[in-house]
């Protein structure tokens, strides 16, 4: 079954990223999020993100087919019937518990019984978001990566009770888009690739916090020897260093396992809300950037 239209709820960096790979493959998009404000944003970082692919020669379309084909919506309310019917509800909000079940919980209803409902959760048990909605054998984690429109890799996570024929209609969107599944069998917190990466994350931040290196010099160290292109700590910021604590919030309630306890440096870098890009201050200073 081929993917025609799908509903993303959240449209900050992951799910704006998402609406434009949706839609630069030709599926109909409808994007919803509960700030006006982030729409447009939003509406304005995919149209600067297609127009960059045009000027690249790397679209078969013109710009404009590809961004008629998303529908901005700020509410996305239950009726009396569901109003909607996407063949795929990807959810990428906030990395809370709450807001996620709340959103799952609206999305079982505004959708029609046959709706696959997906989370881009970094952390978060598929199992457990499945569990408030009617249909957990229909739900699964779609984990993209940032920059959306420029990692390839996608996670397609099983929950517990999530059926193999929806993992499967999940791996063949994923390719649908021109992406490449990467199949995650259990569903563990973490699923795999932030289980590998987030220790190397959590090691350069002691690094630092004991004054062993300094940031610069671990991104630069990073970069030259191990062939990254990007540093750890620039990463970082275009992530979130909220969205990385709350993954290893969630990591770490989920297991009981120290391990996974955010180190303290980000922890205060959190509370003083120096949150990377979106904020101007993170590991670094984007103030003076024009
Ligand atoms: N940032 C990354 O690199 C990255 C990578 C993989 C997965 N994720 C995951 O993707 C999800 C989103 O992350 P992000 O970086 O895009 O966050 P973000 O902060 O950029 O965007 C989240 C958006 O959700 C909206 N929102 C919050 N509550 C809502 C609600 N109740 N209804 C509708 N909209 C709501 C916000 O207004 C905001 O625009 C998180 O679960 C995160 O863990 C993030």
């Amino acid at each position: 079954m081929s993917i025609k239209s799908v509903l993303v709820i959240g449209s900050g960096l992951m799910g704006s990223g998402i609406a434009q790979v949706c839609a630069q493959s030709g599926i109909a998009v409808m994007l919803h999020d509960a700030s006006s404000s982030a729409l447009e944003k939003a509406q304005k970082n995919i149209a600067w993100s297609v127009g960059k692919f045009a000027e690249k020669g790397k679209l078969t379309e013109d710009k404009d087919t590809i961004l008629n084909r998303i529908t901005f919506v700020e509410r996305i309310d239950p009726g009396p019937e569901p109003r909607i019917k996407p063949d795929l509800a990807i959810e990428a909000v906030f990395e809370k518990l709450e807001i996620k079940h709340d959103i799952f919980k609206k999305l079982d209803e505004c959708c029609g019984p046959d709706t696959l409902i997906a989370s881009n959760t970094s952390a978060i048990p598929i199992t457990e978001l499945a569990a408030v909605t009617s249909r957990p054998e229909k739900v699964l984690g779609l984990h993209f990566f940032s920059p959306v429109p420029m990692m390839m890799a996608v996670e397609v996570i099983k929950g517990m009770l999530t059926t193999d024929a929806t993992a499967q209609i999940g791996r063949a969107f994923v390719e649908q888009i021109g992406k490449t599944p990467i199949m995650v069998n259990r569903d563990v917190a973490g699923f795999v690739i932030n289980r590998i990466n987030m220790p190397s994350s959590m090691e350069a931040m002691r690094l630092v916090e004991e004054g062993v290196a300094s940031i610069e010099d671990i991104d630069k160290g990073l970069k030259l020897a191990s062939g990254r292109k990007m540093g750890i700590f620039e990463t970082g910021d275009m992530v979130g260093l909220d969205v990385t604590y709350g993954a290893l919030m969630a990591m770490y309630q989920e297991t009981g396992d120290p391990r996974w306890y955010p180190p303290l440096l980000l922890r205060r870098k959190v509370k003083a809300g120096h949150l990377g890009r979106k904020t101007g201050k993170g590991w670094y200073d984007y103030t003076q950037d024009d």
